[in-house]
């Protein structure tokens, strides 16, 4: 048995800089988990908050983890060996999952490496049509997706708001996604057109496009049209932009339509909401192997198609994040590990 795997470790927050690629000890699958051979990694944007040490939280949630760690949370690969207990999986099965979100968060998800122990219920089968690359770009922005617009699949407590996130109704109804182009607006625009919405993309102008080609109905360009100028009546916002400037959207809403902000830290226009009769409601995403299961028929099918933005190699993983660092990412940053 190998002792040492190469993985890219934290031993301090700070800028790219700080991403060492190194030996670090190999995981031994606990009971009920899996040890995966990792192809792909896909880069969300904890990571780099992780690796900045969470500046943006307010002080009492900042983490304080023991270093050195190993950040990340989405994975392609192989099983390579199984813990005690696990009948599910087998050495040779190809897998993708986003592993142990949220609960590992503030520690390292320990997915930026060529070896990760990942809990069987975070765990799917990859998708059979589709690479390791793309498969791996996919959980945390395809699992947030499906549970801000299809199932919450969840009864845990939501960190952001005393009530439980309910979906909407898509069918039928007109729904706008506020970054459009990144990794979960690209995700959400084909998951409302699949269940059958209007969608409206908003994006910088380098996306329409994609979006065009997505499914988007009805694409702006934000840099040269303020959405609230020109729309109305619309029955859900995505905004997965969010912050304080979600509030914009709450003109073009329907009264008893619903606003998601899915960055909701900074919103405060609860009292405008109410008097507009809209519902804002934002969850965070969990780990699900049972919804990953579920959204790969998707993936098989082309019914949704995870776009590339850049891939890089393991060994340089402070160069992604410098890229994930200029912005305008126009769906998945992925690094590649076998
Ligand atoms: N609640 C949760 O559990 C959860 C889960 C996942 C992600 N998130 C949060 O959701 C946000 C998005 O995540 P992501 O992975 O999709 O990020 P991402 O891939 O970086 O995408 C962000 C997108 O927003 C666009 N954008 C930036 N400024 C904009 C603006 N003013 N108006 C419209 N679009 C703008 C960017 O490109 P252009 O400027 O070129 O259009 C980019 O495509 C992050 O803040 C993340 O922390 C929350």
């Amino acid at each position: 048995m190998i002792d040492t795997m190469k993985a890219v470790r934290l031993h301090a927050f700070g800028g790219p800089e700080v991403l060492r690629y190194e030996d670090a000890p190999m995981p031994e699958p606990h009971p009920g988990e899996v040890l995966v051979r990792v192809h792909a990694i896909g880069l969300n944007p904890p990571d780099w908050y992780l690796r900045d040490g969470f500046r943006s939280l307010p002080p009492e949630w900042q983490p304080h983890p023991r270093f050195p760690l190993i950040p990340g949370s989405d994975i392609s690969g192989v099983v390579e060996s199984v813990g005690e207990g696990v009948t599910a999986f087998a050495a040779g099965d190809a897998v993708y999952a986003m592993a142990r979100f949220p609960a590992d968060v503030m520690d390292g998800g320990k997915a930026y490496a060529e070896y990760v122990s990942v809990p069987v219920a975070d765990l799917a089968r990859k998708p059979e049509r589709i690479d390791h690359v793309h498969a791996g770009a996919a959980p945390m922005s395809l699992l947030t997706a499906w549970q801000f617009l299809i199932d919450l699949g969840h009864g845990k407590p939501n960190p952001f708001q005393p009530f439980r996130h309910e979906p909407v109704p898509l069918a039928g109804r007109t729904v706008l996604v506020n970054g459009a182009g990144g990794g979960v607006g690209h995700l959400a625009v084909q998951l409302a057109k699949w269940r059958g919405a209007r969608v409206i993309a908003v994006a910088s102008g380098k996306h329409e496009a994609l979006m065009r080609d997505l499914g988007a109905d009805q694409f702006i360009d934000y840099t040269s049209t303020a959405a609230e100028a020109v729309v109305r009546d619309v029955d859900l916002v995505l905004d997965t932009v969010g912050g304080r400037k979600t509030a914009r959207f709450l003109s073009v809403l329907k009264r008893g339509g619903a606003l998601f902000p899915v960055f909701p830290l900074g919103f405060d226009a609860q009292d405008e909401a109410d008097r507009l009769g809209v519902t804002v409601s934002t969850t965070q995403v969990r780990s699900s192997g049972a919804q990953l299961a579920e959204a790969a028929r998707l993936l098989d099918d082309g019914t949704v198609r995870v776009v590339i933005d850049s891939t890089y190699p393991l060994t340089e993983a402070a160069r992604a994040h410098e890229r994930a660092e200029s912005g305008s990412i126009q769906g998945k940053i992925v690094l590649t590990a076998a």
